[in-house]
């Protein structure tokens, strides 16, 4: 893999998992108890929203130097959130989980989206229009770390550091598993795409020779047609 196509995967996936961000927080939005906390929400789905664009924006002007059928593969497409694990098939966090973990959940996933930005931050370029736009992006999710943790302090004052560590290992290692899985869903992908396009090649052949006259319903009545009949 190129550097190119590795920073345009890196781009397409940060839309996608910033974009579903921005879906659990709408939820949690609409689900809120206090205007307070319903408006903290709002704004926080607003800067995720921003953050997607910002990322689709960045990655539309870069694919513009590949092949059309390689950038097409590249286009936004809403239901990956769910393909690709960034929304749970369970539904949205803030329906399942309890408030707390949910919280906490914010909390540390700010924190790593921050320091996966640092990485993507580096391969555009510090100093280049894009690096300005992720550093941004970058202190955002600070900002949204720091409210979560003012929440945690106002409503949890004895939740320990060390359980604040283990949300934050155990959402590092789910990161680590979507990523295999997504490994293996494309290895899986390449040893049978041959097989699919045998088979779908022979299906046309057998449709060729078939004589498909019988199911011509031009001009039939079809109350006479067979109930059993497959067309
Ligand atoms: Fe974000
Ligand atoms: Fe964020």
């Amino acid at each position: 893999m190129t550097k190119q196509s590795k920073i345009l995967n890196i781009l397409y996936e940060t839309a996608h998992a910033e974009y579903g961000s921005a879906l659990e927080m709408l939820a949690a939005c609409k689900k809120s108890q206090s205007p307070s906390l319903a408006f903290g929400y709002f704004h926080h789905s607003k800067d995720e929203y921003i953050h997607t664009s910002t990322f689709f924006s960045i990655l539309a002007k870069r694919s513009q130097q590949i092949k059309t059928n390689e950038a097409r593969k590249l286009r936004f497409r809403p239901y990956f959130v769910r393909t690709k694990g960034y929304i749970s098939p369970k539904g949205f966090l803030i329906d399942f989980m309890k408030i707390k973990d949910f919280i906490a959940f914010v909390y540390t996933n700010e924190l790593l989206a921050k320091s996966s930005f640092e990485k993507i931050h580096i391969l555009l370029g510090p100093q280049t229009e894009d690096g300005e736009k992720i550093k941004q992006i970058m202190n955002d999710e600070l900002l949204h770390h720091g409210m979560a943790k003012k929440h945690f302090l106002k409503y949890y004052p004895k939740l320990q550091p060390w359980q604040l560590m283990l949300y934050k290992t155990r959402e590092q290692i789910k990161n680590k598993g979507r990523k295999l899985y997504e490994k293996n869903l494309k290895f899986l992908e390449i040893i049978f795409q041959p097989l699919y396009s045998i088979i779908s090649f022979f299906i046309g052949k057998i449709i060729t020779i078939l004589d498909l006259k019988e199911f011509n319903r031009k001009n039939k009545n079809l109350m006479e047609i067979s109930a059993r009949s497959i067309l």
